[in-house]
């Protein structure tokens, strides 16, 4: 399999064009199954530690689901407010679309219950396995003209327990997905001044 330049150009412009999808840009309009499964399928096609495939989803819809979650958001965030008294920017910031996203998705990581080849000295490796999926996933979105947000703003013990997750799992990520108003161009914490892009030189050691 070749791929024309075209084809490289169309990954790279998905590539720049994926942003963090929050609240303030999601629209209340259903997500197709066929949308969906789509996504869900790019996860399964990520590189994985020993071909483990660790990673597992739960779908919620559920007003009453997300409720609970979003609650448990607001918590943490307030607690978090604490650690940034000092830029009062971060307390006027709108980091989650758990309620308005039609669609939350909880990542999870399959403890493996024998040795995964590659596995043994980096234990973590797993679960940057179930991180490669969630890439996958927001880029797969964007292509469909679909946005993701990633929130971590959220203790994950007690969004297993909302969600009735047992032990041999580990929350990797919790993830709002829907149609977006805008296409947003930079992401918006540059926009905001939160923090600069690093180009290149910056970024080589
Ligand atoms: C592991 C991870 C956790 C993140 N958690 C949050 C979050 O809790 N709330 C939020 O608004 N954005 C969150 N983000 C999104 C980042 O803020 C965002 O990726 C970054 O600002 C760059 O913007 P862009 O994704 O639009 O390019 C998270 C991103 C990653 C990769």
């Amino acid at each position: 399999m070749k791929f024309s330049k075209k084809e490289s150009k169309t990954l790279q412009r998905i590539i720049r064009w994926r942003r963090d999808v929050r609240g303030n840009n999601f629209l209340p309009k259903k997500v197709k199954q066929k949308e969906l499964n789509t996504i869900l399928s790019a996860a399964l096609h990520a590189p994985s530690v020993g071909y483990s495939q660790p990673w597992r989803f739960l779908i919620i819809n559920k007003d009453s689901t997300k409720n609970k979650i979003h609650t448990l958001f607001t918590q943490q965030f307030k607690k978090s407010q604490a650690k940034f008294h000092d830029k009062p920017l971060y307390s006027t910031l709108k980091l989650e679309g758990i309620k308005e996203a039609p669609i939350n998705i909880a990542v999870l990581y399959k403890k493996p219950t024998k040795p995964i080849l590659g596995q043994t000295f980096m234990k973590q490796s797993g679960e940057y396995s179930v991180v490669c999926a969630i890439e996958n996933m927001w880029l797969v979105a964007r292509s469909l003209n679909l946005g993701m947000g990633w929130v971590s703003i959220l203790k994950p013990k007690k969004v297993k327990k909302i969600l009735g997750i047992s032990n041999e799992y580990k929350l990797v990520g919790y993830l709002c997905l829907g149609h977006t108003k805008h296409s947003l161009k930079t992401p918006e914490l540059k926009k905001l001044g939160w923090e600069k892009k690093k180009n290149i030189k910056r970024c080589l050691l």
